[in-house]
């Protein structure tokens, strides 16, 4: 089974990293997809959100990392994938995934959009936190992989306001 996870991971944070890994246990492949959320303007480049991916789950095989700039039902008839996975946080995030995955059958009618509870100890989190955080250089370990920050401390703090005193 080929799914794809797609979403803005701006940046990746330990709830991602958390489901990635639960469903690795039954896929044979999992497709992290950076794709573009028209709402949102992203405050890491898309080449430091890859490489915060790729680095909290570099020890894992049957892992892709790939970005589309279009649509994610074409990328998904494309890739012949199986499904797509959301995560659940709560009660306020259903509202928003039935309508993207309702808008995403209607333009591609088998993409099926799996929905996978985050488990109660991540529902919290979430990468605008985790970006109010590194805006004011505070801790990340709470909501970061530790592998992510041990490897991108630098680019994590890039827009931190206090940068330059902690040079
Ligand atoms: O992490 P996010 O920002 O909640 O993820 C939303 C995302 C990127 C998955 C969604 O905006 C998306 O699928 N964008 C790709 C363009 C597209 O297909 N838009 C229609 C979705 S119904």
């Amino acid at each position: 089974m080929k799914i794809i996870y797609p979403g803005s991971f701006d940046p990746f944070t330990k709830a991602h990293e958390a489901l990635c890994r639960r469903v690795l246990a039954f896929a044979d492949e999992l497709v992290i997809l950076f794709a573009e959320n028209q709402e949102k303007n992203s405050y890491y480049s898309l080449k430091e959100r890859m490489a915060f991916a790729y680095t909290a789950l570099k020890d894992c095989d049957k892992i892709k990392i790939d970005s589309c700039p279009g649509l994610l039902a074409d990328y998904f008839r494309e890739s012949q994938a199986d499904a797509v996975l959301r995560g659940l946080r709560n009660t306020n995030d259903l509202q928003y995934e039935q309508s993207m995955a309702e808008a995403n059958r209607l333009l591609c009618p088998n993409l099926e959009t799996v929905l996978l509870l985050s488990w109660p100890e991540h529902s919290w989190m979430s990468s605008s936190l985790a970006r109010e955080l590194a805006s004011f250089g505070a801790p990340l370990e709470a909501i970061l992989p530790k592998a992510v920050i041990e490897a991108h401390s630098k680019e994590l703090y890039r827009h931190c306001k206090d940068r330059g005193e902690k040079e």
